[in-house]
């Protein structure tokens, strides 16, 4: 196993001339994938794109989901797309196939609902990261935002894994994973409280994600005043508890870009590194090149692996090309692209490498 994580490490130094030099056609594969293993969820949350639209539900057979990871080799795995990872009836053997074939670090977003009954599966699985998905912190808009979960129900699913975790002396780190949206944007500061009383260690906030274009993330109508003071509540909260949270890269955007009014708000600078290394696999084998752009769910299709050719065909292709070179120059064809709250750019890599504290793209 130790030669393996060595191996994968090495393998994932290759992308980084590619993403450097933006080259249009890398030479070497992503270091990082999601795959979506399931389309099936039990939830359909307000802020989510199945509030607008549910296509089939269906789950991922393993022998699929394996050769998908076996043709990337990937050192970092989300096992997630726009369903609920811990109802795939065998998710934990698509997790042992990346470990135990490719040295991956494993993680996922979740409800937080199922881990009361999968508390052991879950520390036994070898998954090193779980996202807790908040969507408001306090009970009311947590409720009201993630159709009809009960806050208490998710914590006391949080507080079941860390005491499974502790008894069998291994398990995944837990961080909660907060969308920043019109209606949650003031329960910042509350989040840190959750994460405080549970002994969760990090919160990564990240801007709600919309279809109907700029108003996701700095980009969005918050008042501008009110998310500065939410922020910084929540900021000198986590820094009193120990919790590690991307909240300083909030305080610079709303620095930076606060004043701008929303529609003149600049898309967001430097290029974006995430079409080089990492990729999305849709459930049908379909190829995106960001989490994100499953809100969009007609735009950005790379081609699929196997109609449109082998991975390395579609990931080196025409389309995915295409979409580099606009990265690459900063013209953004895609709605999710222009709009989006979270670009990875050099400096967000460097920090999040630092701080261990990836965007929802990534997990390690
Ligand atoms: C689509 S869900 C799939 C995993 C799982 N069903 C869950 O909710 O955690 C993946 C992540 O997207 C987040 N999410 C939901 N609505 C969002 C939005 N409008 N913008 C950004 N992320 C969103 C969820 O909170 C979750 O962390
Ligand atoms: S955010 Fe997750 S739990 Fe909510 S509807 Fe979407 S996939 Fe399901
Ligand atoms: S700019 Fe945003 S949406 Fe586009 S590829 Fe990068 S992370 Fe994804």
């Amino acid at each position: 196993m130790a030669v393996r994580k060595t191996l994968g490490r090495a393998r994932a130094l290759r992308v980084i001339p590619d993403a450097l030099l933006a080259n249009d056609t890398p030479r070497a594969r992503p270091v990082h994938m999601h795959l979506e293993h399931t389309t099936v969820c039990d939830h359909v949350c307000s802020t989510c794109i199945r509030a607008e639209r549910i296509d089939d539900e269906v789950h991922m057979p393993v022998d699929e989901a394996c050769a998908h990871i076996d043709d990337i080799g990937p050192r970092f795995l989300s096992l997630n797309g726009i369903g609920e990872p811990l109802l795939h009836p065998q998710w934990d053997d698509i997790v042992r196939h990346a470990i135990d074939r490719h040295g991956a670090s494993v993680g996922f977003a979740t409800t937080g609902t199922h881990f009361a009954d999968q508390a052991e599966r879950i520390c036994a699985s070898g998954v090193g990261l779980v996202k807790v998905s908040f969507h408001g912190a306090r009970p009311r808009t947590f409720s009201r935002l993630a159709s009809g979960r009960k806050l208490e129900v998710v914590e006391g699913g949080i507080a079941a894994l860390l005491l499974a975790k502790k008894r069998l002396g291994r398990g995944p780190e837990v961080r909660l994973n907060y969308v920043v949206s019109d209606k949650s944007y003031t329960e910042l500061g509350e989040a840190i409280r959750v994460a405080a009383r549970l002994g969760v260690s990090a919160v990564y906030f990240k801007g709600a994600l919309v279809t109907a274009g700029r108003n996701s993330g700095l980009a969005g109508e918050h008042p501008i005043e009110e998310l500065k003071d939410s922020v910084a509540e929540a900021a000198s909260l986590a820094e009193h508890h120990g919790i590690d949270t991307n909240l300083p890269r909030w305080t610079r955007e709303i620095a930076r870009i606060g004043d701008v009014p929303p529609d003149q708000r600049p898309t967001p600078r430097g290029r974006c590194l995430i079409p080089w290394i990492s990729v999305f696999v849709r459930i049908d084998g379909t190829l995106l090149p960001c989490c994100n752009c499953t809100w969009h769910p007609d735009e950005g299709h790379m081609g699929q692996v196997g109609k449109d050719g082998t991975f390395d065909e579609v990931w080196r292709g025409e389309t995915f090309r295409k979409l580099r070179s606009e990265v690459r120059d900063g013209t953004y064809s895609l709605t999710i692209c222009q709009d989006c709250p979270d670009p990875v750019t050099a400096p967000q890599f460097a920090e999040s490498a630092l701080h261990k504290l990836w965007p929802g793209f990534l997990s390690g």
